[in-house]
Formats: structure tokens, sequence, C-alpha cells
């Protein structure tokens, strides 16, 4: 069976094939990689939430001379809501940290809550630099953020993680829904109902958003291979988006540590985990994602991200895969390493 590439996605994308590399955020997205992703003529995503405004400015404007093809730029919409960790939760949660410092010889976590991200500020940022694309996470756009996205020529992508989500991501007015399966790797965009009550796999997912709106639907989570973009389109998606796949292409920002460890045995083991970041997030299980479920404190993001972050990016400098965070979607094993462009082909080959 091969499936028609000129979905609605690929029309209103102005994509060759209805495939998007999906953003990876904190620093493991690679302009490299989403040059290689839109040469073939499917969407590179860069995911930017860990970026200052003045950086996204940047960052789009060496993206618009490395390609002329469509790229999206990705933002996390503030969730709300979420509390603030109390001093003593964060002098608690640096004491369990400390031991996994202390292993690694650096200096012992920071109880300081890290500087929260002006997201208003990306917003514009992003709006004025004018990407082809813009990609949200956490939420939808208001509606002034599509109006302005509308006259500048911006076509704008929500992730959905359940129907209701879904439905609202409808109604704000985005041109593409991503349904995001809890297969995935990375974070759980829920942004209705705690991740914790919206778990739904890929399987499930695609066709329950897919009757329950207009709204084209790209399919994502746990998609690795050419039957799997196939089974997305049976589901009725108009288009896969594809991460760990090309998470550990040649040519993405991740560690060849990370590349090799999710397409090897431990990538057979993921696990959801909010020990990280304070959000739910999937990655490979290991020594902190078992240790963490004995923890009686633990501190909500974005504290928790701040400080464990020292001690993750020294860990993945020294290899040492029991301590880091890897992130990985179920599919991992079925992730082969080498350029994105021979990875995009294989997806590319599923359709006519
Ligand atoms: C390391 C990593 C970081 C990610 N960061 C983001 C992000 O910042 N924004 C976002 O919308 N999705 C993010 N995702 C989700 C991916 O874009 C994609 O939807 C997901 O990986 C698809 O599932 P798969 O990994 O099973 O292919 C991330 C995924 C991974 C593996």
């Amino acid at each position: 069976m091969t499936l028609l590439r000129q979905t609605r996605v690929a029309d209103l994308l102005g994509l060759n094939f209805p495939i998007i590399q999906g953003p990876f955020g904190g620093g493991l997205s690679s302009e490299p990689l989403v040059a290689a992703v839109a040469e073939a003529g499917g969407l590179g995503s860069f995911g930017a939430h860990h970026l200052r405004p003045e950086e996204i400015t940047a960052l789009v404007g060496r993206l618009k001379t490395a390609t002329a093809r469509p790229f999206a730029v990705n933002l996390w919409i503030p969730l709300g809501g979420e509390p603030a960790a109390s001093v003593d939760q964060l002098a608690a949660q640096a004491a369990l940290l400390a031991p996994y410092f202390e292993e690694l010889g650096i200096d012992p976590p920071d109880p300081t809550v890290g500087a929260p991200i002006d997201f208003d500020a990306q917003l514009d940022a992003l709006l004025a630099a004018a990407p082809p694309v813009i990609s949200f996470v956490f939420g939808a756009p208001a509606a002034d953020t599509v109006d302005r996205a509308r006259r500048a020529g911006i076509r704008l992508v929500g992730t959905a993680t359940t129907v209701d989500e879904a439905a609202t991501l409808e109604e704000a007015g985005v041109d593409v829904i991503v349904a995001s399966g809890s297969d995935a790797g990375g974070h759980r965009g829920a942004f209705l109902a705690p991740a914790e009550e919206s778990l739904v796999g890929t399987f499930s997912l695609v066709p329950q958003v897919v009757a329950a709106v207009h709204t084209p639907v790209v399919a994502a989570g746990g998609i690795a291979t050419p039957s799997q973009v196939r089974a997305a389109h049976e589901l009725g998606a108009e288009g896969v988006q594809v991460g760990t796949a090309f998470l550990v292409s040649d040519e993405s920002a991740a560690s060849a540590v990370h590349k090799e460890a999710v397409t090897g045995p431990a990538g057979r083991s993921t696990v959801l985990t909010g020990a990280f970041t304070g959000r739910l997030a999937r990655g490979l299980v290991n020594r902190v994602t078992r240790e963490a479920s004995g923890w009686d404190t633990q501190v909500p993001y974005p504290a928790l991200g701040s400080m464990t972050s020292p001690f993750r990016r020294a860990a993945e400098e020294r290899g040492r895969a029991d301590l880091a965070s890897f992130w990985a979607g179920q599919s991992a094993p079925l992730a082969r390493l080498g350029p994105a462009a021979e990875i995009f082909a294989s997806f590319a080959g599923a359709y006519d």
C-alpha cells in the first residue's frame, strides 16, 4: 500500500511529504537537522522553549538562510496553575539530589529557582521573525496570537494529548493538530487535565481525534518505521510527526552516548518520569528514574529542571547513562543511526 502524500497537511504547510521532524527542546534540536529535513521535503522543527527572545530572532534568521523550504519553531505555552516550591521543599529536593552531584564530582545542587522564561517576549520575537510555521505544546494559542500569525502568513500547529485538547486547539484556530500519543518521547504536552490522566496511546488517540475535529491531524508517538507511517494514515492521520527516530540522526544535537543508548538494548525500557524536570516526560529507565519513585519530595517545573540540569549535563558528558536524562519514545529500538536524509527517505518511501 502506498499513501497519497498530497494531504491537507502537506498543502497547508507547503511540504512534498507530510512528514514532520518533531521539535526537541532543551538544546537537542539542531539547525542542520531542521535544514536536512526541510530540504528533503518534510517539515524540520526546532524546539526553542529554552531560548531568550533575541536568540529566537537570530535562530529564525539563520534557519531562513539555511533553507528556503518551510520549517517550524516550537514554543511551550505556560501551563499556569503549577504550584511554586517552598524554600523547605527546595532544600529537601537539593538533599535528595546531592548524592548524584557528589558522585559526579561537581558542586552541590543550588536550591534557588531558575529564572522563569518570559513566554510573551519569546512569542513576540518569534512572530516578528516570522518562520513559515510555529508549533506549540502545553496549550492553545490565544486569539491575538492566531490573528497575528494569520496576518504574517505563519501557519500554526498545536499539540493535543487528548480529544478534549484537540477540540480546544480547533476552537483556537490552529491550522494543524498533532495528536501525540503517550508512546512519544519527551514531555507529555497535556494542558487541560494532569498529564497522568492524559495518557492515551497513539493507536487509540489518533482515530478519536480524527473523528472529533475537522482540522487535519498529524499522528505522533512511536512512529519509527514506514509501516507505522502507513498505520497512522490508516487511522485517519494526514501526516506524521517523528521524534526519536530523528533524535538519533547524525545531525541531531543529542550526544553520541544518548543516541547509542536509545538504539541499544536500553531503548526497550522507557518510563514516564517527573524526576528530571518536574513534568512528566518519557525517557530511558535508569537509576534516577527508579530511585525517584522513593523520593518524598518532588518539586514542580521549572525548579526541578533547573536543579537537576548540572548533574544531567555532567552525566551525559561522562557517558553515565545511569544518571543522564535520555529522552526516548517507545519505538526507540526501531530507530536507526545514520544521516537524517536516509532516515527521512525511509519514511518518504511509504508515500506514492
Ligand atoms: C528529546 C526530546 C525533546 C522533545 N522536545 C519537544 C519540545 O520541546 N516541544 C514539542 O512540542 N515536542 C517535543 N518533543 C516531542 C517530539 O517533537 C515528538 O512529538 C515526539 O518525539 C514523537 O514521538 P516519538 O519520539 O515516539 O517519535 C520532544 C521529544 C524528544 C524525544
